[in-house]
């Protein structure tokens, strides 16, 4: 079947000057050593951080839990490099995958699996590195999201998965959370750490450009019940991004029998902060604009699925307000995005 759309000449690509702009081309590998003075992770982003029993604990148990934070951080990029995101972007580089991409995008997929294979490198050195200067040994946990996305991807049939995951990816990639934003601003963090989070975050503006534009290529070419099937996935993939790790937070607290008594209830309580979930839905915001431009909710269905989560995409187009983004909260180029509004939903 041939396929042929206008839009089909407008691919521009983001990945041009990739030899003087991507960390893995044109950046040093860094060793800054580490500051006794400096965090290994900010304390505004740790999650457990809300609570006050754990804001309130004795400075070395909060700076070990900095640590451990800065783990799960890493641990997290490292697996979803090296597992979704590059399994995906493998498949884009493959020309049998979706036939009818246009052939730039194809050559700047294999461009985003060398950045993300990198992505993954740094992200280990640096915390081995950490693990050898502080002796706070990893948890080695496997991250949540892994196995949100198992299970979306088990339960559907075999020809289906392909999809499910490149959708699961774009998902992620057109997220932007705190670490990608304010982690490199932080000036009571290790340098190197923030070094780290920098030369991501640079490549990962190009990364939500490209997959953004995957995403306008490939929805309008599905069939209205393929739509239907992954449109109702969507708001559970961006959950499985942005929604803290309670078994992570919950090994955390449990380092520290000592302090921590009840770790299941800090855990519980700090999920249920306004701020928590405010933060998750700043965090989607660009994502949900995404998918509302492209006509996602026009399917009552899909629609009905993102409220039930209370994932409530933006209903006009009237100029954004920035009044939900805290003034601490940057937005970086190309992520001049309108923010959604949490709204109660009712129990009916
Ligand atoms: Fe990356
Ligand atoms: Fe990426």
């Amino acid at each position: 079947m041939t396929l042929v759309s206008p839009r089909f000449d407008l691919y521009e690509s983001q990945f041009g000057n990739w030899d003087e702009l991507s960390y893995i081309r044109s950046k040093p590998r860094r060793a800054t050593p580490f500051d006794p003075n400096l965090y290994f992770y900010p304390e505004g982003m740790a999650t457990l951080f809300a609570h006050p029993r754990v804001a309130n604990s004795p400075e070395h148990v909060r700076r070990e839990l900095l640590v451990l934070h800065l783990y799960n951080y890493l641990e997290f990029t490292v697996r979803l490099e090296l597992g979704p995101v590059n399994d995906v972007s493998k498949l884009l580089c493959l020309e049998d995958f979706l036939p009818w991409l246009p052939s730039q995008m194809r050559d700047d997929a294999f461009k985003i699996y060398v950045d993300e294979g990198a992505h993954a490198e740094m992200c280990r050195v640096l915390m081995m590195s950490v693990q050898q200067s502080t002796r706070v040994e990893r948890l080695r946990l496997t991250p949540a999201f892994l196995r949100t996305l198992e299970d979306l991807v088990s339960s559907e049939q075999p020809e289906h998965r392909p999809l499910i995951k490149l959708f699961f990816v774009i998902i992620s990639e057109t997220l932007i959370t705190g670490s990608l934003v304010r982690l490199p601003k932080d000036e009571t963090v290790q340098r190197a750490v923030r070094d780290v989070a920098n030369d991501h975050a640079t490549d990962e503006g190009r990364h939500h450009a490209y997959f953004r534009k995957v995403f306008e290529y490939v929805w309008p070419r599905l069939p209205r019940e393929m739509k239907r099937k992954i449109g109702i996935l969507l708001p559970d993939m961006i959950l499985a991004f942005l929604q803290p790790d309670k078994s992570a937070l919950m090994r955390m607290l449990e380092s520290f029998p000592e302090h921590f008594a009840r770790p299941a209830q800090i855990v519980e309580e700090v999920i249920d902060y306004k701020s928590t979930v405010d933060g998750i839905v700043a965090s989607a915001s660009p994502t949900l604009k995404m998918l509302r431009e492209n006509h996602v909710f026009d399917d009552p269905a899909i629609d009905n699925e993102f409220t039930r989560l209370r994932l409530v995409p933006p209903r006009n187009e009237s100029r954004p307000s920035m009044s939900n983004w805290r003034t601490d909260q940057a937005i970086p180029a190309g992520f001049q995005d309108q923010p959604v509004e949490l709204v109660e939903v009712s129990s009916e």
